[in-house]
């Protein structure tokens, strides 16, 4: 076995202001047609990073001659992209691994390959090792274009490859890409979180923030174009701290959003934004520019000053409301989502109150909730907390209640209306229906034809439900 570097928490935690080099991907000539006659079948875990990051993977692989199967029994590479946000996520893949045990007793040359936000944990790579000695490769989110590497030794010196990295490197372009999508992709703007929220691990497991350079994001944004694609979604942890980074020049997420809304893309979307940078520039750009969404996206966590201030959030709930309102009276139609987490240490009734109150007043139109979950080498993980589990469940059925609300009022307004929707494809429960998503990001279903596929086209809204909207065509944009 070959560990060439094992994580750790306290050197990932670390920031330096150098600065971040930018380095063109290459693949070493002995490791071409590495996959010609093999199969691989990859399994995202987590967000949208991660399945960006899978993406990548995938053209990699691709582009070595490795062929995409969904049949485990015939295929050659297992590789786990996981997700380490909480212990839930942390146990599906720890369950995985062990069902995979049984595939690599029938085919030993099975290889099983572990990479993603888990291995940058020190207590997962000692439990991989120990207890799930069938993994062959574990490496992590900065080393992702070493991977080729280390399945060529595994491959050919039947050797198994250790190699996870504490501190992020360079940001390396032209990647080979295989998007899942035909008309809509993910483009990372940047990578890492110096946020630091002290529940969280991303900022551990992805490094320091790095910005990608504007020139490359709109050199990949315009080979999207050319390919057809109708609508980006730009990538962040926090993408209102974009360029911050920068040494030698000043350029922000609200001037990158505007020079990306003139060219020629239907659709620009953008995930995540942290509250405490929103600017005024960023909401008068989404207000102006048509093919920038009404739609967004703005984690609050909590409604409680106390809560938010030990959750190291850099805002108050009055902060937030403020940011709200400018929002809704800037840009009126607009739906805001967010992300919630109850049951932090020293959370009380009436913060959770609080809580609620804010949801009541932020008419979000839905929002993902979670129990909060304790992550190890977090300062959060060293926090008192007499809250018991039942509770924590109770609060999350409770917001869970009046989030609902928020998502059937936020379809109903657009009943008897007609709204642009970019058709995706059939429905995964009805194969005649075709399905799509608004503007204003709502799924909607309705019957057409299949030539409308990949296409933005008028929906007359018929019926709204919690989670969809029924309609009919109108007209094909
Ligand atoms: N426990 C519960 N939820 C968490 N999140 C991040 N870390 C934790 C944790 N330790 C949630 C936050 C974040 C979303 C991506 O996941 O709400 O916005
Ligand atoms: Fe985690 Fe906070 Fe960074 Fe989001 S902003 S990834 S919650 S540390």
């Amino acid at each position: 076995m070959d560990i060439l570097n094992k994580p750790s928490l306290s050197k990932a935690r670390k920031r330096s202001k150098s600065k971040v080099d930018i380095v063109e991907y290459k693949v070493d000539e002995y490791i071409k047609d590495l996959g010609v006659g093999k199969k691989y079948l990859i399994q995202t875990h987590g967000c949208q990073a991660n399945e960006a990051d899978t993406e990548v993977m995938k053209g990699m692989l691709l582009t070595q001659g490795f062929e995409e199967t969904s049949i485990i029994e015939e295929t050659d590479l297992i590789l786990i992209n996981t997700c380490a946000i909480r212990e839930g996520a942390e146990n599906k893949v720890f369950g995985e691994l062990g069902r995979l045990k049984s595939f690599k007793r029938i085919n030993p040359d099975l290889i099983i390959a572990v990479a993603g936000c888990m291995p940058q944990e020190e207590a997962t790579i000692e439990r991989i090792l120990s207890t799930y000695k069938h993994v062959d490769i574990v490496f992590g989110t900065h080393n992702i274009s070493k991977f080729l590497n280390y399945l060529y030794i595994v491959m050919k010196e039947k050797k198994k490859m250790i190699e996870v990295l504490s501190k992020e490197g360079s940001i390396i372009e032209h990647m080979p890409l295989a998007r899942d999508h035909r008309f809509k992709g993910w483009v990372n703007i940047m990578f890492g979180c110096d946020e630091f929220c002290t529940y969280c691990i991303v900022p551990y497991t992805r490094g320091k923030e790095r910005s990608r350079r504007k020139e490359f994001i709109i050199e990949e944004v315009k080979k999207m174009i050319k390919n057809g694609y109708k609508e980006i979604t730009l990538l962040g942890q926090n993408v209102n701290s974009y360029g911050l980074d920068f040494i030698d020049n000043k350029y922000s997420f609200a001037e990158l959003l505007d020079e990306l809304s003139d060219l020629p893309i239907e659709r620009i979307r953008f995930t995540t934004s942290h509250p405490k940078d929103f600017s005024d520039d960023l909401i008068e750009v989404i207000a102006i520019k048509d093919n920038v969404m009404p739609s967004i996206h703005l984690p609050v966590q909590s409604g409680s000053n106390k809560v938010l201030k030990k959750m190291n959030r850099k805002y108050t709930k009055e902060d937030y409301l403020d940011l709200v309102n400018r929002i809704y009276k800037r840009i009126p139609n607009v739906s805001l989502t967010t992300d919630i987490i109850v049951g932090f240490p020293t959370e009380t009734e009436n913060d959770f109150q609080e809580t609620l109150d804010l949801v009541r007043k932020s008419n979000f139109e839905g929002a993902y909730t979670f129990v909060y979950s304790r992550r190890k080498g977090t300062p959060a993980a060293s926090y008192e907390s007499d809250i018991t589990e039942a509770e924590a469940k109770n609060r999350l059925h409770r917001l869970n209640d009046l989030v609902n609300e928020g998502y059937h009022s936020g379809n109903k307004r657009f009943e008897n209306k007609i709204v642009k929707v970019l058709v995706e494809g059939y429905s995964k429960n009805n194969k005649s229906i075709l399905t799509g998503r608004t503007e204003n990001n709502k799924l909607v279903n309705f019957s057409g034809n299949e030539a409308l596929i990949g296409n933005i086209v008028e929906v007359e809204i018929t019926n709204a439900k919690t989670w969809s909207l029924d309609g009919k065509v109108v007209s094909n944009q």
